[in-house]
């Protein structure tokens, strides 16, 4: 007698059948299970297959990076000596006017380009402020030399100081800043007339002295939507811009441990408010 004829002798019929069904419907369930594992193990190779593009694509950004900035570098040297003959071949032309202006425009497009690589130098490497004792006014009143030719200006720049100007910070970083702030309110001004203005002084506050800065344009303002973004690198609305502008502006400002504002009204102007400690 077969092992299944002695059992079906003792065990009653019904119960080896309620067996067989909880039986087999547990193997379903199993089944089930395992198709869901299955498909679970399906989605994350392609999560991780994601995951390595991404990864692939950030080494070869950083690459270029790398590489934007040391072209940046190769590039500086030769623009530093043609801004120095430029600056000569103006000079020598102090009498004609008009040849005069054309030689400025190499200057002004020297500034341009240098002001483009200060940028992406300084985006690549994510500044540290290296501070030391600075006047703030020669600092502010560089770099609104500097932009005073600048090839789209239009209106007219002014700058006011109030109290002591030597403070405790890192002068090229806060140049760039201005540099940039200032070179947004000409453009602000379409080849209008207008004005630009740049306001300084060092107050008092509770946790010691504090610079404050103001740049203000009556330019064309920016509409409220666009205020969140104007910080965000790559964010521009210019046709030239490559919208590095303000990121560096705010990097500059957290390097300092400052704060940055900003007040526009579209049509009306806008308003550029900094706090940096100054000790
Ligand atoms: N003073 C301003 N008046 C009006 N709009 C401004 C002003 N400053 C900034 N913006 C707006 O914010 C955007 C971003 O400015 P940001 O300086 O970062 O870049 P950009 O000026 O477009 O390009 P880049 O500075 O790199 O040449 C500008 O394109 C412009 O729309
Ligand atoms: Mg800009």
């Amino acid at each position: 007698m077969s092992t299944a004829q002695r059992l079906q002798e003792r065990v009653p019929a019904e119960l080896l059948n309620d067996a067989f069904n909880v039986f087999r419907e547990a193997s379903r369930k199993l089944e089930q299970q395992y198709a869901l594992l299955e498909r679970r193990v399906e989605e994350l190779n392609e999560e991780l297959a994601e995951k390595n593009r991404v990864m692939e694509r950030t080494r070869r950004l950083a690459a270029m990076g790398e590489m934007a900035a040391k072209i940046a570098h190769e590039i500086r040297n030769p623009l530093g000596s043609m801004a120095i003959f430029a600056t000569l071949l103006e000079r020598e032309l102090a009498n004609d006017a008009e040849k005069r202006k054309f030689a400025s425009y190499i200057t002004n497009g020297i500034n341009t380009l240098d002001n483009l690589l200060s940028n992406m130098l300084l985006f690549a490497s994510a500044p540290a402020a290296r501070l030391k004792s600075v006047d703030i006014r020669e600092v502010i009143e560089d770099s609104i030399l500097l932009v005073s030719g600048y090839e789209r200006a239009g209106g007219t720049v002014t700058s006011e100081f109030e109290g002591h100007s030597i403070i405790m910070a890192d002068g090229s970083l806060l140049r760039q800043l201005f540099l940039n702030l200032l070179i947004n309110a000409m453009d602000s001004l379409d080849g209008g007339a207008g004005t630009v203005g740049v306001s300084a002084k060092v107050i008092e506050e509770g946790r010691g002295p504090m610079l404050v800065v103001q740049v203000r344009d009556t330019g064309k303002g920016i509409p409220a939507e666009e205020l969140d973004r104007i910080f965000d690198p790559f964010f521009s609305t210019k046709e030239r811009g490559t919208g590095l502008g303000l990121a560096i502006v705010s990097a500059v400002v957290n390097a300092h441990r400052g704060s940055i504002d900003v007040d526009s009204k579209k049509g009306e102007g806008t308003v550029f408010t900094i706090r940096i400690p100054a000790e």
